[in-house]
């Protein structure tokens, strides 16, 4: 099987980081023969917008569509209105691709440094709602431009979409003999579309005894996050607590630039895509200090997903091997490595190997 990959580098760090991933990906082709693949680039960033006026082409996600996976990289440009690339790039991709499960692995990797005192290696998994939920465009404003304004903004909460989220979550706890899975919610305050997600998760969980289910408030959550980290295995949120929980949790494994996200398809009739959950850092981008790890091991969960969990496994021990030794490092870990020289090093190791 020839494994092919749509490739959308983005802007600002996006391009710098995704070419760290594909150098990784040719070294695992160059070492193991049973691996093949073949990219394809597509520049749908905002200088494609720039010229055409709109994220990617009007068949974009038919093209899309007959790839194996989406390797992509980070989009946002201050040229362009911020809610455009992700309501015309990010969010058509996750929706019509039905990439519902938007996991997120918080692993303190080995030879990185918590910026607080666990009592224990932290290395959780968050599975967020990635389809619907409280990032939704329904809602709009009314008496704009006086006092009185006013703005509304649904949340969606479906019983399916629920049900389909929390039983992947669940499959994967008790595949991994995972005791006990926490729901993040806040159904004492939000008390329609939260009472739904609850009584959807508890639901799925009655058809796995063995795991205990535990609601936690939102905002309890991730006061215990910081305070006992160590003590989570598996957590399910919706979209907008998923993306805060996770920003959390990047944090108290080395930032963002050690953070890869999975939005995947479970069915498997269209592609997922794998992607780290930063985005085009323009603050830093073009100076090639970017920590590509966040990329690369999106690459690794890429490959997990296409059925290759030894070579993932071989690229995430390059990565750990990299980060002990301490050499190559970027900025953001205390070194002055180029980005380009982190994903050599990791190349190296994976040649080793
Ligand atoms: P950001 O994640 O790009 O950057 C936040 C901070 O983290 C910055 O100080 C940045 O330098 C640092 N950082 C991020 N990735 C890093 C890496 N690999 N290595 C070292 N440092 C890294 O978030 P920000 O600044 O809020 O957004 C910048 C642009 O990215 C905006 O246009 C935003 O809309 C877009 N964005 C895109 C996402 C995506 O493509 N999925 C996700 C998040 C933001
Ligand atoms: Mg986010």
């Amino acid at each position: 099987k020839i494994y092919n990959i749509a490739v959308l580098p983005g802007d600002g760090i996006g391009p710098e980081v995704i070419n760290e991933g594909m150098k990784v990906l040719q070294a695992l082709a160059d070492v193991d023969s049973t691996f093949k693949f073949e990219s394809t680039t597509f520049n749908w960033n905002s200088d494609y917008y720039l010229k055409h006026n709109r994220m990617m082409p009007e068949d974009g996600l038919s093209t899309l569509q007959h790839y194996d996976a989406i390797f992509f990289g980070a989009i946002g440009d201050r040229r362009v209105p911020e809610h455009i690339p992700i309501w015309e790039l990010i969010m058509p991709i996750r929706k019509n691709f039905r990439q519902y499960v938007n996991l997120r692995p918080i692993k303190q990797l080995r030879g990185v440094k918590s910026p607080i005192n666990a009592n224990g290696p932290i290395d959780f998994y968050v599975y967020r709602e990635n389809a619907e939920g409280e990032y939704s465009n329904i809602g709009g404003r009314l008496y704009q431009q006086t006092d009185e304004e006013i703005a509304i903004q649904n949340t969606v909460i479906t019983k399916k979409g629920v049900r389909r989220l929390a039983s992947y979550a669940f499959e994967y706890a008790e595949k991994n003999h995972v005791k006990k899975v926490v729901n993040a919610t806040k159904s004492n305050a939000i008390v329609h579309s939260m009472k739904l997600w609850d009584e959807a998760v508890e639901e799925v969980a009655s058809s796995y005894p063995e795991i205990m289910v535990e609601d936690v408030y939102i905002d309890a959550l991730v006061a215990h996050l910081v305070q006992r980290p160590e003590t989570y295995e598996v957590i399910v949120a919706s979209n907008l607590f998923g993306d805060i929980l996770t920003d959390l949790g990047a944090a108290l494994v080395g930032g963002l630039g050690l953070s890869p996200s999975a939005n995947l398809n479970p069915e498997r009739n269209f592609p997922s895509m794998f992607e780290p959950i930063h985005g085009s850092a323009p603050d830093i981008s073009g100076k090639q200090i970017a920590n590509p790890i966040a990329q690369i091991w999106s690459a690794a969960l890429m490959l997990e997903h296409l059925g290759r969990k030894d070579l993932s496994s071989i690229v995430m021990t390059a990565i750990e091997n990299v980060i002990e030794d301490k050499k190559v490092l970027t900025p953001d870990l205390g070194g002055n490595a180029r980005t380009f020289e982190t994903g050599d090093a990791i190349v190296q190791q994976i040649n080793h190997q």
